[in-house]
């Protein structure tokens, strides 16, 4: 082999090794972009739907869960409770749900897709607190014609067990009925639901 050969040959070597680390040097030249572009965990858990088990839930009670950040309820309505939403109308201020604080399928009496189970984010319209649950009928501090619902202690709003406003309270509007659907008879997915009307 001439010497000229030689060296044409370890130029082919010396090409080939510099592509090879070139290459490697563009992946990771590459992949910060990539890790930019993606959306975080963060973030995904902060949009993501959040399930909740209802296995353990009684009549009369409220459990919550956090979705996007926020404190959403469900509470297991009994039949006392659902006979009485009706019993409210005058009081409200949007009995029928005029507003879009809910999606088509809870635009109805209960506010929800079953009677028996409100799901609703838990923050006041007015300045945004979270109300206090009083499922008790005629308390003291609320009076003899409370039938259970949600108190704001921050200036006083009140909402029936269907998340709707009382009329002459700070609060502007019912509260808000997030998305959500029944994946099982006692798993709710909040944020999702399945793209219902
Ligand atoms: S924030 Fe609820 S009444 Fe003002």
């Amino acid at each position: 082999m001439s010497a000229e050969g030689v060296d044409l040959k370890r130029r082919r070597v010396l090409t080939a090794a510099t592509s090879v680390v070139g290459a490697i040097g563009a992946g990771y030249v590459v992949y910060p972009f990539l890790a930019a572009w993606a959306p975080s965990e963060k973030a995904k858990a902060a949009g993501a739907p959040v399930e909740a088990d209802i296995s353990k839930l009684e009549p009369g009670q409220l459990m919550r869960v956090k979705w996007r950040g926020k404190p959403v309820w469900i509470v297991h309505r009994t039949k006392k409770n659902l006979e009485d939403l009706s019993k409210l109308t005058d009081k409200l201020l949007d009995p029928d749900s005029e507003a879009p604080q809910q999606p088509d399928y809870c635009k109805n009496e209960y506010r929800s897709r079953k009677p028996e189970y409100l799901v609703a984010v838990g923050i006041c319209t007015h300045l945004g607190c979270s109300p206090t649950y009083r499922p008790d009928v005629a308390p003291a501090d609320l009076g003899p014609d409370w039938l259970g619902g949600f108190f704001c202690p921050c200036h006083g709003s009140r909402f029936d067990l269907a998340a709707r406003v009382y009329k002459g309270v700070p609060a502007p509007k019912n509260l808000v009925i997030p998305r959500y659907q029944f994946l099982t008879d006692t798993t709710i997915l909040v944020g999702e639901d399945g793209g219902a009307a």
